[in-house]
């Protein structure tokens, strides 16, 4: 008796405490199985059959820092400010959410006056939200635009159509043309829709949700449409419907939040040639069709003592088409080690950028591709490269922050 009300007990205790594994299912009707996850999992609801272990979403450190490099009392505007001075809308910056527990690090970036901005950098990706067709989770992305939304943040979406970070099953799932423009309206729509609750709580332009809309490339580690000649690159989405997705994509977003602005971004457009010619037709092409498109994003994931030296006469090309221009994953990374006479390069470009679109009054932001160089994409992408940002690996400001603040107190060709 007593023997059998343990194995009775220890049988119950396994039914409770047994975990499902990673990825596995943890719901939905009739799963009789376990109801939680392991550790850094959590049980999420997908649909009424099926909820599957996830990874935990990232937490925001509420935590002020004991040591904050530089401390609060120093007199300083912020980036953020100048630019508000300089009439531009926001100086901003990229964010991840796993970096989100650093709290030196959201301490900073929590700072208005340094960052009126934020991009969610992969949590808005098709990969990260639409993992399996139909299946949307934000559990991610939530938090990013929480955050942004309690801080008073501009936030700028990221990405709705991108060649890149794509799941197998959009990639290998050989869909037809009316098949695969469905299944971008469809996540266009979805993703656009999501925050538009955001806008209206907002009551004001602060909350504004910007997407941008990027299309294929062949090239794995780069984005986008064209290829340097100008011609479309090779997707799936290009292979598939030709250039329609991109109206597809633009009008599903458009329905779904008529208040977002819909920017189509490119790297290397930052100067004139071949490649921004490209897209200064498509954009034409796209206002001529009345297909809502708002603005164009220059990526400027640039090198430093590389600048384009035609790109304020660039921006001024877009503007002129009647949309608005945003640099918005700017970098500028260097051949490693650094030396100071590369920092001092560096602080010339990032002012030569931010003077450019300083001055061009449509050019409505500068975003920075994260602002420290602890959590910047650059040394995993280009080998031996690095020190790209205005924020040291330590979060103390470089040169680079002082040719930002230069860039706007003096647009570009105006007397020193
Ligand atoms: C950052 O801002 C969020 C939202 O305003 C707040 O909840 C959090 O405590 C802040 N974190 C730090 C470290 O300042
Ligand atoms: C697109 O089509 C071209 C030509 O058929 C092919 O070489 C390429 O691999 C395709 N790309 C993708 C991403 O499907
Ligand atoms: C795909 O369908 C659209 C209409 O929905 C059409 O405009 C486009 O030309 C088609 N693309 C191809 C490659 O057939």
């Amino acid at each position: 008796m007593l023997k059998f009300s343990l194995v009775g007990l220890l049988a119950a205790i396994s039914g409770i405490f047994a975990q499902s594994p990673t990825w596995a299912q943890c719901g939905g009707d009739g799963w009789t199985g376990p109801t939680t996850c392991v550790d850094g999992f959590t049980c999420t609801f997908n649909n009424q059959w099926y909820s599957q272990c996830r990874p935990t979403p990232t937490s925001v450190c509420t935590t002020a820092p004991s040591s904050v490099p530089e401390p609060p009392t120093a007199k300083y505007d912020g980036l953020a400010t100048l630019a508000k001075k300089a009439k531009k809308k926001y100086f901003g910056t990229a964010i991840d959410n796993p970096n989100l527990r650093d709290c030196a690090y959201t301490a900073k970036l929590n700072d208005t006056k340094e960052f009126n901005q934020i991009t969610p950098g992969n949590s808005l990706k098709w990969d990260a939200t639409e993992a399996s067709r139909g299946t949307f989770t934000f559990l991610e992305s939530d938090i990013a635009v929480a955050l942004g939304v309690q801080n008073k943040q501009h936030i700028r979406g990221h990405t709705c159509v991108w060649h890149n970070q794509l799941p197998n099953w959009v990639t290998a799932g050989n869909f037809d043309n009316i098949t695969l423009n469905s299944i971008v309206a469809n996540h266009c729509s979805t993703v656009v829709g999501r925050y538009k609750a955001q806008i209206q709580l907002g009551h004001s332009e602060r909350y504004k949700l910007c997407l941008y809309v990027i299309p294929p490339p062949t090239y794995p580690d780069s984005t986008e449409l064209f290829n340097e000649d100008g011609t479309w690159r090779n997707s799936v989405f290009y292979n598939t419907t030709g250039e329609s997705f991109v109206a597809t994509a633009l009008r599903a977003a458009h329905a779904a939040d008529p208040k977002t602005k819909l920017y189509i971004n490119d790297y290397n457009i930052e100067g004139t040639g071949p490649k921004s010619t490209a897209m200064f037709n498509l954009v034409k092409s796209l206002k001529a069709q009345r297909i809502p498109i708002h603005g164009v994003g220059l990526q400027a994931h640039l090198i430093v003592g590389q600048i384009p030296s035609t790109i304020q006469a660039n921006i001024e090309q877009f503007a002129g088409l009647g949309v608005d221009i945003s640099i918005t994953e700017l970098d500028i990374r260097m051949t490693l080690p650094v030396t100071d006479a590369l920092l001092a390069q560096q602080k010339i470009d990032y002012q030569t950028v931010v003077s450019a679109c300083n001055a061009v009054p449509r050019c409505i932001g500068v975003t920075i591709w994260d602002y420290t160089d602890k959590y910047s994409w650059v040394p995993s992408t280009f080998s031996g490269q690095g020190a790209a940002l205005p924020w040291d690996e330590n979060l103390v400001k470089k040169p680079a922050y002082d040719g930002i603040v230069t860039g706007f107190a003096r647009p570009q060709g105006a007397r020193p």
